[in-house]
This record gives C-alpha cells, sequence and structure tokens, in this order.
C-alpha cells in the first residue's frame, strides 16, 4: 500500500471516531447511548433519538474501546423504560417489550427519557428486535468486562425473564421460529417480511444463547428448560427449513403439492412455480448457498437477507457446512451482493408488480433503493465477524478496503442505492451513527479477532449449559 493511502486511511478512522463521540447522548450528565444520524442539512425526524439497533454496533465498539460506561448506563436506563405489566389498552406497549428508540426531554427544567415503542414510528411497527439486541449487548457487556453483578442484579433478572415470557409464550402458531408482523426489525417497513422471518430468528436464536448464559438458573427453572427445549428444534428447523443450494432446489424442484399428512416431504406446501427457479439455477454458485429470507405455508422467500445469514454464521445458528457455503455465495457473487459499498441488505429488489403489491407503492422502498435492494454500510461488521469465524478474513478487508475511503468522502451515509451501490441513498441521512460505528467495528474485528467473542457463540450443548448450571448453583452455595 501506498504511504498516501496508508495515510488517508488513517484521516478516514480519526474522523470517524470524531464523528461517533460527537454522537453520544446525554442524560442527567451520563452518556447513555448515541443519536441515529447528526445531519443538519435535514429534518431529524426521530433520527436525533438513541435506537437499540442502532446503537449495538456503537455499544461494541465502546466495549472494545473500553468504554465499558455508557454502555452499563444505556443498559440500566433502556431497562427502566421496559413495561414491567401488562396493560389493558392495547394500544400501549406490552409486559417485556424493549423500545425501538428514546430520547431525553426536558420538563419543568428536569430531564426524563422518553421512549417509542412503535407508537410514534411511521406506519406504527413493532421493534421486536429490540429485545434481541438488548439481549445481545448486554451479554456483550458481560464478555468485555467479566462483571456479572450487573447482570445478576435482581431488575436485570427480571429484565430477561419478562423478555423471555413475552417470547416464549404458547402461541397459536406451532413452529419453533417466532411469529411477527412485517417490518418488525431492521427492516421496518413492509416488504413481505411478515410471519417468519430469518432476520428476527437469527436475532432470537442469539439472544435466547445470550439470555440462558446469565440467566441464574436457580429459581428459574421454568425459563432455562424452555430456553434448553427451544434451542435445538429451532436451530434445527432453520438448517434443515431455510437451507437453499443448488442440491436443496432440485429437490424442491420435483417437490409435489398437496401432501396430507406425517409422511409429506413437501411439509409447507411450496408450490414450485412460486419460486424463481430459472434465475436460482443461474445464480447459485457449484458450492455456495444461504437461508432463505422466509419459509411459511406455501412461502419460501428466496431473496438473500444479509443480516439474518451473517448473525446465523456468527451465533451458530447455521451449521458449519452452511456458514462456508454462505460466504462462498458473497465471494462468488461479489457484484451482486457487494458490488461498490458493502452490503446489500436483501437481494434481489422487488420490482414491478411485485414492488407495488408487496411495499404498497412504497417510494422511499423503490426497487434497489434503501431496504428493497439497497446497500447498508453497517452490514461491513456484521460481514467482519462472519469472516473471522469462517476463516475467511479476505472478504472482510476486501469489503473494507471498498468502502473506507468512499463513506467519509460521501459523508457517511446511511444507505446506497442501485444494483451496485454506486448511488448515494436517495433520503440517505449523511453522518448515520451506524455506518460510521460499522466501518470502525469492522476494522476493530480485523485487527484483533478476539473481539468476535463479544457476539460469538459456539456450538450449544445442553449438557454444558446443565454444567453452567450447577456450577452457578455451588458457586452460590458457597
Ligand atoms: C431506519 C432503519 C432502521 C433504523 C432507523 C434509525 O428506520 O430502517 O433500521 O433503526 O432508520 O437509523
Amino acid at each position: 500500500m501506498q504511504l498516501e493511502d496508508i495515510a488517508a486511511i488513517k484521516k478516514v478512522e480519526e474522523e470517524a471516531w470524531e464523528q461517533l463521540q460527537k454522537t453520544i447522548l446525554y442524560y442527567q450528565g451520563r452518556p447513555v447511548g448515541t443519536v441515529a444520524a447528526l445531519d443538519g442539512s435535514v429534518d431529524s425526524l426521530n433520527y436525533d433519538q438513541c435506537f437499540v439497533r442502532d446503537f449495538a454496533s456503537s455499544a461494541l465498539l465502546f466495549l472494545i474501546k473500553g468504554q465499558t460506561d455508557i454502555v452499563r448506563n444505556f443498559l440500566e436506563e433502556t431497562l427502566k423504560l421496559q413495561p414491567k405489566n401488562n396493560q389493558l389498552d392495547a394500544y400501549k406497549p406490552g409486559q417485556g417489550i424493549m423500545p425501538a428508540s428514546f430520547k431525553v426531554v426536558s420538563r419543568d427544567g428536569e430531564e426524563y427519557l422518553e421512549a417509542d415503542f412503535g407508537e410514534h414510528a411511521i406506519a406504527r411497527v413493532t421493534p421486536i428486535d429490540s429485545c434481541f439486541w438488548w439481549l445481545i449487548i448486554l451479554r456483550a457487556y458481560v464478555v468485555a468486562t467479566k462483571d456479572y453483578s450487573l447482570v445478576y442484579q435482581p431488575e436485570f433478572q427480571k429484565g430477561i425473564g419478562l423478555i423471555l415470557e413475552l417470547c416464549l409464550a404458547t402461541r397459536f402458531d406451532m413452529y419453533p421460529t417466532l411469529l411477527v408482523p412485517d417490518g418488525a426489525c431492521m427492516i421496518d417497513r413492509r416488504l413481505g417480511i411478515y410471519g417468519h422471518p430469518l432476520e428476527i430468528q437469527s436475532l432470537f436464536y442469539a439472544a435466547l444463547r445470550a439470555a440462558r448464559e446469565m440467566l441464574i438458573c436457580h429459581g428459574n427453572q421454568d425459563l432455562v428448560i424452555a430456553i434448553d427445549n427451544r434451542l435445538p428444534i429451532l436451530r434445527a428447523h432453520i438448517r434443515k427449513h431455510y437451507w437453499i443450494d443448488i442440491k436443496r432446489l432440485n429437490a424442491i424442484y420435483r417437490y409435489k403439492g398437496e401432501e396430507y399428512g406425517k409422511e409429506a416431504i413437501n411439509q409447507f406446501n411450496i408450490y414450485v412455480d412460486s419460486l424463481p427457479y430459472y434465475e436460482l439455477d443461474k445464480w447459485l454458485p457449484k458450492k455456495g448457498g444461504y437461508l432463505a429470507g422466509n419459509v411459511g405455508p406455501s412461502q419460501l422467500d428466496t431473496r438473500f437477507f444479509s443480516l439474518g445469514n451473517l448473525m446465523a454464521i456468527i451465533c451458530d445458528l447455521a451449521t458449519e457446512e452452511q456458514s462456508q457455503a454462505i460466504m462462498t455465495l458473497i465471494e462468488k457473487r461479489w457484484e451482486d451482493l457487494v458490488g461498490n459499498m458493502p452490503m446489500k441488505i436483501t437481494f434481489p429488489a422487488l420490482e414491478n408488480e411485485e414492488y407495488r403489491l408487496i411495499t404498497g407503492c412504497d417510494p422511499k422502498n423503490i426497487p434497489w433503493s434503501y431496504h428493497n435492494g439497497g446497500s447498508w454500510p453497517v452490514l461491513m461488521w456484521m460481514l467482519a465477524a462472519a469472516a473471522i469465524k469462517t476463516n475467511r478474513v479476505c472478504i472482510a478487508e476486501r469489503a473494507i478496503s471498498v468502502a473506507q475511503l468512499r463513506l467519509q468522502e460521501d459523508e457517511w451515509p446511511e444507505y446506497y442505492d442501485g444494483k451496485r451501490g454506486r448511488l448515494i441513498g436517495k433520503q440517505a441521512r449523511k453522518y448515520q451513527t451506524w455506518t460510521i460505528a460499522g466501518l470502525l467495528l469492522a476494522k476493530e474485528m480485523i485487527k484483533e479477532p478476539s473481539n468476535l467473542s463479544l457476539v460469538n457463540f459456539e456450538p450449544f450443548t445442553i449438557e454444558e449449559a446443565s454444567r453452567a448450571c450447577e456450577f452457578e448453583i455451588d458457586s452460590f452455595d458457597a
């Protein structure tokens, strides 16, 4: 690398750090989070708030840099915002849910935190992923600080328990996956991801793993048993029913419909004509594969969703073989999935009639824009983490080198548009915090791969988990 390049990259990092510090949100004199964006040129809407999902990138970075206070404060304050009782009013947030975002408001000279559980958000979408990101951040805090005293506090144990009760409750649905409405995650607009979208399932799996490590077994036996029962079947269900590679496509291509009873092979009654199998036949590399976007009755959404796939690798939801195949797919379909800006949130975009029907003619989600095939730099840290986990660091290095100089030049946009990610997003904010944190975090992970431990989960065995419980009981008794 040329000396000027090294200097330019150093400048990018310095500026990114400086910008990130400016995004810190203070409450009663203490740092409690980061705002979503600091773009002074447009109406801030709710981008001046701290979003739980957005803060995950900043939190991991702060933990790596030893700025643990802000993360601790965030966890304590957001915990207080979690409703502890069920409301009679169905429009009010239910017990256990975590807010999408919060802001600091001043009344009569005093500061308060005001949470938004989706009741102010565009289209009133429910932030189901917030609970999961909160647990992932909490567990990362414990990994980084080795300080269990926070998480063993009764308030934290209760908060974890309420989240678990909410998502492990008996429901109408009979899948191990979680049934959610559209727009319940990073893609917080209508995009045909209602039902059992992959992103929610990957985060749900990671959150259950995190909770299992942090929950004191003593007194929480019912929850522990519920997690231990759910984890293996959730994992098996995703690995089997969501997986797509050329071998599986061949099997699906010859599926018969209308099979009744236990012996049915085509359990979800997928009609082959609903799949773009000719495109997939061309697109799928020999050794590549990925987890589908959604599986449900007569539904197999074959779009590639980055966050769900990358998190599935990181939290060990995908098998080792599947993880390698996902990385191979990214490598072989680089132009489509990474192109000029890592990386596409989903591929391919919905176009024409599909776009109109599925997005409800959303002008922000036109084909190859925003959530509908746009490129989101924040995904870079997940790509880096997945690359470390699968021992394919070159993929992440290549992605970072594509992005870093351009991001600074373009003033840290929220997202990019176009089939190759060459256009700055039509309505993208500049100085978007998770764009800045995403790049820095990816770089920190590559520089020190052991940072992966903040989000990584090893293969789960119930025996090991039970041993951890016994150890914990022993240490409590002592
Ligand atoms: C957009 C994104 C959402 C993000 C929010 C704040 O609504 O879709 O995922 O949390 O902006 O950055």
